[in-house]
């Protein structure tokens, strides 16, 4: 978890109401999702946090959105983990396999229900719109690339499509329902927004890298997961650039240079985010922001 200082008591904040939102869960699953639930980065409730303090706000709102969204996360990911059959999770076992593809049906249908419930408490609409419109557009990108898996067509456009709808988009909430809460004008938003999409977008590059050359222990997932179930990311999308015809196999992949060459478009990615993060005027809060795009 990232332990920023100047956001250290609403991250505690948050940490409370994803424990009232696990509690709710009877039994030894309940166990097994505060475990996940206290495991994750934290990126996106830190986001919606720095961003929302990015305009001088620190109030209780921004941390209930910030759990909402870590909620929201969560829930997709009980469901991704579902979909992928996927072993495990932040360390611990996928909620499917250690206890049934029903159980992580319900697991993931609740928790999306617990963030819609916590944001609705929050009495602002807009705030509403915000959760609907980008869980809608999640889901979408997923029944996309489920439906499309294995097709060579427009990869590069594809990916790129489909990330920016799957990641980007809900790094884009963060920064929305930050700067809404904080009361920003209009076009300090939309700049923030697009930052933070542009973020989410280099981030699932570098996760989809990770996939390749990233290990197991360290991240709490599997690796090597997406190519063998058909699942074409940005390394294995180089590759078929520059050898057409090519079979498409994990190690030709790695040994090609492919996943730095991903690394690399990731890299730009956030320098035009960084780029955007810069027009806002310096503080501690916009500090803290160029801290986290170059971590995450
Ligand atoms: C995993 O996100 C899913 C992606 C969008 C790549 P994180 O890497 O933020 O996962 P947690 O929240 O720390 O488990
Ligand atoms: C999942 O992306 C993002 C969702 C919207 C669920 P990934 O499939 O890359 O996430 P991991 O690698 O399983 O964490
Ligand atoms: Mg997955
Ligand atoms: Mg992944």
């Amino acid at each position: 978890m990232f332990n920023n200082e100047i956001i250290r008591p609403e991250l505690e904040a948050v940490g409370k109401h994803l424990d009232e939102a696990s509690i709710k869960v009877a039994g030894p699953l309940g166990k097994l999702v505060k475990k996940q639930l206290a495991g994750g980065k934290r990126l996106r409730p830190v986001l919606t946090l720095l961003c929302g303090r990015l305009f001088g706000d620190n109030n209780r709102s921004l941390s209930q959105a910030a759990a909402a969204l870590e909620l929201l996360h969560y829930g997709t990911l009980v469901h991704d983990d579902l979909i992928d059959n996927s072993e495990l999770r932040r360390g611990e076992a996928a909620i499917q396999a250690g206890f049934s593809a029903e159980l992580a049906v319900l697991a993931g249908d609740f928790f999306l229900a617990e963030s819609v419930a916590m944001i609705g408490r929050l009495k602002n609409p807009e705030l509403l719109e915000i959760l609907g419109e980008t869980l809608s557009v999640i889901c979408g990108s997923e029944i996309d690339q489920l439906q499309n898996r294995g097709d060579k067509t427009n990869l590069r456009a594809d990916y790129f499509r489909r990330i920016n709808a799957k990641t980007g988009r809900l790094f884009q909430a963060c920064a929305e329902m930050g700067s809404a809460i904080a009361g920003a004008e209009k076009s300090e938003r939309a700049s923030l927004s697009e930052f933070s999409s542009l973020l989410g977008t280099s981030f699932q590059i570098r996760d989809d890298a990770s996939d390749y050359t990233g290990k197991s222990v360290e991240l709490g997932k599997p690796v090597g997961q997406d190519l063998a179930q058909g699942l074409l990311t940005l390394p294995a999308i180089i590759f078929a650039e520059k050898n057409a015809g090519q079979t498409l196999e994990r190690q030709k992949i790695i040994d090609s240079g492919a996943v730095e060459s991903a690394l690399m478009e990731a890299g730009v990615i956030r320098e035009k985010a960084l780029a955007i993060l810069r027009s806002f005027s310096d503080s501690p809060a916009r500090r803290e922001l160029e801290e986290f795009a170059l971590i995450v």
